[in-house]
């Protein structure tokens, strides 16, 4: 056991970074989850078929026949869109520790890459069913990808296995779900360990305090609280699932579409864009620059560093409650005025959807970010990392208003609704 724990930590780590506030633990949380959700998926795979006449049944018979089969199911679930939440929360973290500047900025892009296997496994595992629910939610989103430039209908087709979501689209999710994407994972997880442990451990900032820099041994100071914090994350999902049922609606029927036919909640965010910019904008133009932009900001040269630290420096904190708040409310008017207000493609007949509905509204949000970016750098005397923590909080909280207005706030015919 001793061995083994020494594996993935030093033999000893600094005093200071096992305070919980330096992490929350949930890195190792993460790690934990993708565990349980490899024993529950293989336990699953006992049973599941992947097949459009034998999923359903197979689910049912898990349910209602299988010894804690339900319990498993449940698991399975509730841990599956836990995980994507912890992900999240670990990248935030990461963040405003400014843990990305180099020797961890490689890390950090390793990190974006695992998010986006953790949401197509939750993806490919949401087909699973074969319920109306995950038929539909599956539709929507892939409908989505026939508006990427160029490759588009291509990798629509090639995701789908054909035209229309049916039995080869679920004998591919099922693959991806429970052997490509697992093993991809993995592999990537093992590196990023590596460049943990490489670069010295997690990020701490600089102290002069004798005791803080003190070295501790790792077992049992670090052990102690890993445990700690991994016994509470399973009582905490062993709760959820004995007390709420993983969801299952009627068997899939692809005749019979609900209204609304929602995307699944992460991606309701996305959704929340088609309808109000050109689909191109949306599905594309706007993730690629936010992701070129998440890429490439750990390659500016870092400025005076006080890394480690919370948001950090005061002004910081202080650029990341304003920069939340105006998103907040910028976003929330944003979306009932394209409701009711602004109709950019019955005010500009004249010219194609793309630019009136697309390039423009994109180059008027450019300007008002830009103009609130030069507001707050001359107001805060921000520097370079106190900037980029402005435009990365901006847009957060602009993606978590969308996301929930998708979730609660759309109704029959993705109405706006109270
Ligand atoms: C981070 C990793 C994973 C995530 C986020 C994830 C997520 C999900 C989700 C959301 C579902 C639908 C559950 C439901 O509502 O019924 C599902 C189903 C399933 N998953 Fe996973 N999964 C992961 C890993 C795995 C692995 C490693 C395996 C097997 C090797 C697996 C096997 C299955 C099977 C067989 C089902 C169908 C049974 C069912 O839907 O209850 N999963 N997964
Ligand atoms: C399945 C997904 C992931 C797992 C299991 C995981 C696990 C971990 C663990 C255990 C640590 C060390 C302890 C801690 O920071 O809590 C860590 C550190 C780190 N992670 Fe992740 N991580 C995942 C995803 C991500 C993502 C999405 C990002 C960012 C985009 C990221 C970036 C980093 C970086 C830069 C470090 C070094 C932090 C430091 O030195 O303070 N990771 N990760």
């Amino acid at each position: 056991m001793h061995s083994i724990v020494l594996l993935v930590h030093p033999e000893k780590v600094r005093a200071s970074s096992i305070d919980y506030r330096r992490t929350f633990g949930l890195g190792g949380m993460a790690l934990l989850l993708f565990v349980m959700q490899a024993i529950t998926g293989i336990l699953l795979r006992f049973v599941y078929e992947p097949t459009p006449v034998g999923a359903y049944d197979s689910i049912l018979f898990i349910k209602q026949e299988v010894v804690f089969g339900n319990l498993v199911r449940n698991i399975h679930h509730w841990s599956g869109m836990l995980i994507v939440v912890i992900v999240f929360l670990h990248l935030l973290r990461v963040f405003y520790t400014q843990a990305y500047y180099p020797p961890r900025r490689f890390n950090w892009a390793i990190g974006l890459i695992l998010l986006v296997i953790v949401i197509l496994l939750n993806f490919t595992g949401y087909l699973l069913p074969w319920d109306q629910l995950s038929y539909w939610a599956v539709t929507v989103s892939t409908n989505m990808l026939e508006y990427v430039p160029v490759i588009g209908g291509w990798l629509q087709r090639a995701i789908r296995g054909g035209e229309e979501v049916s039995g080869p689209t679920l004998l591919i999710f099922y693959n991806l779900h429970t052997g490509v994407l697992p093993l991809a994972l993995l592999i990537l997880l093992v590196f990023h360990f590596w460049k943990v442990r490489r670069a010295g451990g997690v990020i701490v900032p600089a102290s002069k305090s004798k005791k803080k820099n003190e070295m501790i041994p790792a077992i049992p100071h670090l052990l102690e609280r890993e445990v700690a914090a991994g016994l509470a994350l399973m009582a905490f999902v062993l709760l959820l699932s004995v007390f709420i049922n993983a969801p299952l609606l009627d068997r899939a029927d692809p005749a019979f579409s609900p209204n609304p036919v929602k995307a699944p909640w992460y991606f309701s965010g996305v959704q929340e864009l088609l309808l109000h910019f050109h689909p191109g904008i949306a599905v594309f133009g706007i993730p690629f620059l936010v992701a070129i932009w998440l890429f490439s900001f750990p390659y500016m040269k870092p400025e005076k560093r006080s890394a480690g630290v919370w948001f950090y420096s005061v002004k910081g904190r202080k650029i990341v409650v304003t920069a939340a708040v105006t998103s907040f409310f910028l976003t929330t008017a944003a979306v009932i005025c394209g409701e009711f207000l602004i109709d950019f493609r019955r005010w500009l007949p004249a010219l194609p959807e793309v630019v009136s509905n697309g390039i423009i509204p994109l180059i008027i949000w450019g300007i008002l970010l830009f103009a609130m970016g030069l507001f707050i750098k001359k107001r805060f005397h921000a520097g370079r990392t106190e900037m980029q923590l402005w435009i990365f909080t901006f847009l957060t909280i602009a993606y978590i208003v969308l996301m929930f207005t998708g979730i609660f706030f759309r109704g029959e015919g993705m109405a706006l609704q109270w």
